[in-house]
């Protein structure tokens, strides 16, 4: 039986994330078509996929053949050639506002006009560059992790003029590629995933600065501590299972705390009892307190999981 063609993928801008994305469309079984204004970058594109694609199947995981996916994944000097059928438009040019705003007023010309036309920038929002573009309803943010067929969450940034179908459509592409979409309420400088790196790298400066502690073991504290946690269950679950009575206890015991250590950076945002309210809300939905004790033995295990796999890495 005949594979049903996938929708076709559109890639500008073949540096690292536009090679990145090409093999995570390719790999769902999307064509996928990188452009870019430098010939070398478009050259080297497709060894470097394929070398990537390599090293996917060396580690067992991708379900094809290497070259089977890799010559899903084409190129074309030329904008108006690579753009033309695709669904979804993908620019990861140079991170450059005035750059951004020329490449998506060509993309608005010459995309199909079905097609989303989606941005992975890191922290230019599309109201910076879309807003003035007569298909601006069509355009947005989808900010991947860095390598995309690695790391699987990409956050789906809408202008408040981006029509809710395209971001939508975006997130369902990304979900059937295999990727961890989050939709973001609005735009926000820096987004949430380089907001809350950017969080704890002000802070890590901030310990480095005052002599509490050096690079490495700053580092060690993440990697052996915070990030080993949050590789299975984000901050806020690890705080509503760190305390029985979940977060609301957490916060109760934990927010006077948090909030001095705040009040020493100058920054005034105590977690409010409104706001704690909502949080244990949303948590309560996700986990109600009778399933507690289930769920710090099922985190214990997949620590243990992670644990025997990093030991076997030598970590
Ligand atoms: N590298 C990361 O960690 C990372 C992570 C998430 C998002 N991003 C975002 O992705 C985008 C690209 O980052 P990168 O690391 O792949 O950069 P890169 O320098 O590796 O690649 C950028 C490519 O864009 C090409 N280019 C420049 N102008 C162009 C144009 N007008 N048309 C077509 N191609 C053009 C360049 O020739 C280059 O090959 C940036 O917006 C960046 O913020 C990067």
């Amino acid at each position: 039986m005949a594979e049903t063609a996938k929708p076709e993928v559109a890639l500008v801008g073949a540096g690292s994330i536009g090679i990145g994305w090409a093999i995570v469309f390719a790999r769902a079984g999307h064509a996928a078509r990188l452009h870019d204004v430098s010939a070398a970058a478009l050259e080297r594109a497709p060894a470097a996929a394929r070398a990537r694609l390599d090293a996917l199947a060396e580690a067992g995981l991708l379900d094809e053949q290497p070259a089977a996916v890799a010559a899903r994944i084409t190129t074309s000097p030329d904008l108006a050639q690579a753009v033309a059928g695709a669904t979804l438009v993908l620019e990861q040019v140079l991170e450059k506002p005035d750059l951004k705003r020329a490449v998506f007023a060509d993309l608005d010309r010459l995309a199909p006009p079905d097609a989303v036309l989606a941005s992975s920038s890191s922290s230019i929002p599309a109201s910076v560059f879309a807003e003035g573009l007569a298909g601006r309803a069509r355009c947005l943010v989808a900010h991947p992790g860095n390598p995309p067929f690695l790391i699987p969450v990409v956050e789906i940034v809408p202008a408040p003029f981006t029509a809710p179908e395209a971001a939508a459509r975006v997130r369902a592409l990304m979900e059937q590629a295999g990727q961890m979409p989050v939709l973001l309420g609005r735009e926000v400088r820096g987004f949430v995933y380089n907001r809350l790196q950017g969080a704890m790298l002000r802070e890590a400066y901030c310990l480095l600065r005052d002599g509490v502690i050096s690079v490495a073991d700053l580092d060690r504290i993440v990697t052996h501590g915070l990030g080993m946690r949050y590789s299975v269950i984000g901050p806020f679950e690890t705080s509503d299972l760190n305390y029985r009575g979940g977060l609301a206890e957490h916060a109760d015991r934990m927010a006077a705390n948090y909030a001095a250590m705040g009040a020493e950076r100058v920054q005034n945002d105590p977690w409010t009892p409104d706001l704690v309210a909502r949080a244990v809300a949303e948590r309560r939905a996700l986990l109600p307190l009778d399933r507690w004790e289930e769920r710090v033995a099922w985190r214990d295990r997949e620590l243990m999981a992670l644990l025997r796999f990093r030991r076997s890495r030598g970590f």
